[in-house]
């Protein structure tokens, strides 16, 4: 018998007797109605297609500026930075810890200068941005206002996402700072700094992503990620937010497996969990509080090195699988990511193959069309009740901090990671051009190139801005953050100050850790 990746059966026929106790009126309503399982909209993409959304950012801003133009020459409809790892950690370029990484994984980005590069003739009141950040979300979404206020442009005109989700750092990314009681206060203080100042601004992309790139299955995805939902909707309310006064803003991002039954079935699922435990348990009653809105990347880990042209039909099944899901956002993968970073032919064809499925077939043209199907309803049910059977785990270890404390989540995705691992070893799950119709000899592969004297010139851009800034502004700003952040104050507001006065990124961090020290990892109970 055939199992799904979440480990269920999958039977060789289905028929009217898998939906027996099924009642259309209660597991799937409308399309833009509570349980949402259809859909967020009534439309759809008939309303407006999804937004094709590539990652991307490398080197300087100056580069990655001009590989968005061309993104947005080539038809993209939304901009998603990529920021190198010194910035997601919190340290400038020519911090030691930086030294190897400068523009290496996305963009360098110290200072509002470089900010201002990053964005230079692309009018913010223009585009929407997605940026993947998340200890530091706080920081680079004020650099963006401020160079919007540059511009011209005021914050409420502003649209976009901060990732801004620290618990699945903890699980399965590693890009933290701060222990999780201070990284949740700062969400906090970001979803109430929004709400007033950039009230069309998505506020956190809660994300499922990383820890199915890390071997989870698509009930473990779910599961962990709408329990870091909840975590984040409890942090809120303690900090004496209404629920409908962020929850509209809240986000969500999921990986598109090229099992494209299951993964339809997993985005239906998930959005019917949601749209219930806000209604039931959390009280909410602004429809936009209920709907489950989320970006799809498609699955990195599914691309391979041999024969890389392959990718190019893995990430066409997984943009659909996304697309009959009822996707808000997508990142297509470009088919040479599993060597290095894409090229430009390679980034081209990867929006190419989203504007194939937006433009050339008929999937848009209706709404959910897998309702009513046997093979899908039926998963969708399943998948439901396995994950909310391992969200009520999370839930008795005391919540999603409380269990990734105990290294719970960590533990169960590394369990599937071995399994998955262990099945590709023994043949019994195929890679194709890996362990079955594989070449005996790869093909020449030319890769794109970072090119390495980028971290010396950001360096350089560094000492002049320190030597040309007002210093005492600076100590003044770090200053002032340093008390909020020991305070209850929100600590945007003396933030946003500190970073106008062309504080960098390193220094804003580093005044946070001195208040609230960082993160390092218990050893797993698991
Ligand atoms: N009917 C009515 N209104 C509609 C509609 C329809 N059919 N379709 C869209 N709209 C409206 C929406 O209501 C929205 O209006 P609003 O701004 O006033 O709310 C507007 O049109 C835009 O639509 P969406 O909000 O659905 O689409 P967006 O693209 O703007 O937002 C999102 C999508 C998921 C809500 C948002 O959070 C987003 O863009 N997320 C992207 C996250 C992302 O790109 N992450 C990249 C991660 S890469 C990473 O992690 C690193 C690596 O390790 C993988």
């Amino acid at each position: 018998m055939a199992l799904t990746e979440s480990g269920l059966p999958i039977q060789p026929v289905y028929g009217p007797e898998a939906l027996t106790e099924w009642d259309p009126a209660v597991k799937l309503g409308q399309p833009g109605f509570y349980p949402f399982t259809r859909g967020i909209y009534p439309t759809m993409y008939t309303g407006r297609p999804w937004t094709m959304r590539q990652y991307a950012g490398f080197g300087t801003a100056a580069e990655s500026n001009a590989r968005y133009r061309r993104l947005i020459e080539a038809g993209t409809t939304g901009l998603s930075v990529a920021f190198d790892l010194p910035t997601q950690m919190g340290y400038d370029s020519d911090a030691p810890p930086a030294h190897g990484e400068v523009g290496k994984v996305g963009v360098a980005v110290d200072s509002v200068e470089d900010m201002r590069e990053l964005f230079a003739g692309i009018p913010l009141d223009q585009v929407s941005t997605s940026m993947t950040i998340n200890a530091p979300a706080a920081i680079l979404l004020l650099l963006y206002q401020l160079v919007a206020e540059e511009q011209g442009v005021p914050a409420h005109r502003l649209t976009g996402t901060v990732q801004n989700d620290v618990l699945k750092e903890y699980i399965a990314r590693g890009t933290y700072i701060f222990p999780p009681a201070p990284s949740l206060r700062l969400v906090a203080d970001t979803f109430r700094y929004c709400r007033a100042e950039i009230p069309r601004w998505n506020t956190i992309s809660i994300s499922g992503y990383h820890m199915a790139e890390a071997g989870a299955s698509p009930a473990q995805e779910v599961a962990f990620t709408l329990a870091d939902g909840i975590e984040y909707v409890r942090t809120a309310l303690r900090a004496g937010m209404e629920v409908d006064a962020f929850a509209p803003r809240l986000s969500f991002f999921f990986v598109a497996r090229t099992t494209l039954l299951e993964e339809v079935a997993k985005f239906r699922a998930a959005r019917r969990i949601w749209a219930r435990v806000m209604r039931e348990e959390f009280g909410a009653r602004d429809p936009k509080s209920l709907m489950l809105r989320f970006h799809t990347q498609t699955a990195g880990v599914q691309l391979t090195a041999q024969q890389p042209e392959v990718n190019l039909v893995r990430v066409a099944v997984q943009g659909l699988a996304a697309v009959l899901g009822g996707t808000q956002s997508l990142h297509t993968n470009s088919y040479d990511e599993a060597i290095a970073l894409p090229t430009d032919k390679a980034a081209r064809l990867a929006l190419r193959t989203q504007q194939v499925l937006a433009y050339e077939t008929d999937v848009p043209h209706t709404v959910d069309p897998f309702a009513g199907s046997f093979v899908v309803e039926r998963m969708t049910d399943e998948l439901e009740e396995v994950a909310v059977a391992l969200m009520d785990r999370v839930a008795e270890l005391g919540g999603a901090v409380a269990a990734i404390e105990q290294g719970f989540q960590k533990a169960e995705i590394e369990r599937n990671a071995y399994r998955i691992a262990q099945e590709t070893d023994r043949g019994e799950r195929v890679v194709v051009g890996v362990n079955r119709f594989a070449l005996a000899e790869e093909e020449p592969y030319e890769p794109l190139r970072v090119d390495p004297a980028i971290e010396a010139r950001q360096v350089e851009r560094l000492a002049r801005l320190r030597a040309e800034r007002d210093g005492a502004a600076v100590e003044a700003g770090l200053a002032a953050l340093r008390e909020a952040a020991g305070g209850s104050g929100n600590v945007l507001h003396p933030m946003k100050e500190a970073l106008r006065a062309r504080a960098t990124v390193g220094e804003v961090c580093t005044a946070l850790r001195e208040v609230w020290g960082t993160y390092t990892p218990a050893d797993s109970s698991w």
